[in-house]
């Protein structure tokens, strides 16, 4: 690039001064893949201390001494509860243990942070909410993409009115060939489900923040296995999954009717015969409208159609959104700063997610209530 002699140097300057104001004793249930993300991000907050890690496996506890010098280890966190007394828990748990883990962190008296998604059902969601108001301590869910500087820039235009009233929201999470091998990711009894509660919740909960998080009130919605089940030997990402107790969705579609009138389409899977993945969600408003990727706001000015895009969009890779998320929740409990996806944003989610898997099991609409 040609030298403009324009200099693009930041000249604030750092500061060394050590933190010296409160810090919140942190634990961690559940030391698998995700666990090193939000290891790694709360290791990095000077206002956090990680105080305990609990896991039923041995293998887990040991990697996550060795990486992250964390020596209060558990294979049962009602222990760990008992004897650290952490200020707040992050859940990080297969979803089945997530509300389960929650109500006993909470009813030890710690503030919780559980995984996407927020629980298996709306009931459980509930029950969490409940638990939380009981203890009076805060509970976040893990929605990192809410974060995301493209996120963030569509919900700030929607809430100056840039798209009007939002009238269809359309959500993809579509990946060709990606069911997870490894985890429990292919069991129903462990996750709830496939792709729709594992990877669509992250579309829905950006599109359902941005949309302004209405009510969900009816569902109608389709899912299909047919491939997850059965030997495959077409090379992909992640091959060689748990085929023989793989029991969820492989594909799953789903339509939502909000109490203001407006439409979510949903399209998720783990694998489908589609040209290539999809991230995304698109709105349409009567004023403006808005895709995520690439982020982009659709309106009509000077008697033009016209496409707005960002000059500039900060960060937005994996660590940083659990640093924003991570920094939301402690920013909440340390400092009683707003949380931005506090439980009811889990529950609300979880109807959506709820009422696709309800409507296909009775093969037509179902109401959300
Ligand atoms: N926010 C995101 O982008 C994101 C990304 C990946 C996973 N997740 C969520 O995080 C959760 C975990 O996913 P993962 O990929 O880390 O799975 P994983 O299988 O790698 O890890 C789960 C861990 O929980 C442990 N565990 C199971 N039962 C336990 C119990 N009773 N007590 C303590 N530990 C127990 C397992 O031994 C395992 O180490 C899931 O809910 C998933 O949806 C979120």
């Amino acid at each position: 690039m040609a030298d403009t002699g324009v200099s693009t140097e930041s000249f604030a300057q750092e500061t060394n001064v050590a933190y010296k104001g409160p810090r919140l004793r942190m634990a961690i249930i559940g030391c698998g893949g995700v666990s090193e993300t939000q290891l790694k991000a709360l290791q990095s907050m000077p206002d956090v201390e990680i105080v305990a890690g609990a896991d039923i496996n041995p293998q887990r506890l040991q990697a996550t001494k060795d990486k992250f010098a964390l020596t209060a280890l558990y294979a049962d966190y009602h222990k760990m509860l008992k004897e650290i007394k952490p200020d707040a828990v992050t859940v990080c748990t297969p979803n089945a243990l997530h509300a389960p883990a929650t109500i006993a962190a909470l009813e030890a008296g710690a503030h919780v942070i559980t995984e996407k998604p927020m629980a298996m059902s709306p009931q459980e969601c509930q029950s969490m909410i409940d638990a939380a108001n009981k203890a009076k301590r805060k509970l976040a869910v893990g929605f990192q993409y809410r974060f995301h500087p493209a996120t963030q820039m569509l919900r700030r235009a929607r809430d100056e009115g840039q798209f009007g009233k939002v009238m269809f929201a359309k959500c993809q999470a579509l990946r060709r060939r990606g069911i997870p091998n490894w985890g429990v990711f292919g069991q129903k009894h462990m996750q709830g489900g496939g792709p729709m509660i594992d990877i669509g919740v992250h579309v829905i909960e950006m599109a359902h923040y941005v949309m302004g998080s209405p009510k969900p009130v009816a569902a109608t919605g389709k899912i299909w296995t047919y491939m997850g089940n059965k030997p495959n030997d077409v090379s992909s990402v992640w091959p060689d999954w748990d085929w023989k107790t793989y029991t969820v969705e492989d594909l799953a579609i789903g339509h939502i009717r909000f109490d203001n009138g407006a439409v979510m389409q949903i399209e998720t899977c783990f694998a489908a015969h589609i040209e290539r993945d999809v991230w995304n969600f698109t709105l349409a408003g009567e004023k403006g409208g808005c895709s995520w990727d690439p982020p982009a706001i659709f309106t009509d000015r000077a008697g033009t159609m016209t496409n707005t895009t960002a000059a500039f969009l900060a960060e937005g890779d994996f660590l940083t959104l659990f640093k924003l998320k991570l920094r939301n929740f402690v920013d909440g409990v340390l400092r009683d700063q707003p949380l931005e996806a506090p439980g009811e944003a889990g529950v609300a989610v979880q109807k959506i997610v709820d009422g696709v898997y309800r409507s296909s099991e009775a093969g037509q609409e179902v109401r959300i209530a």
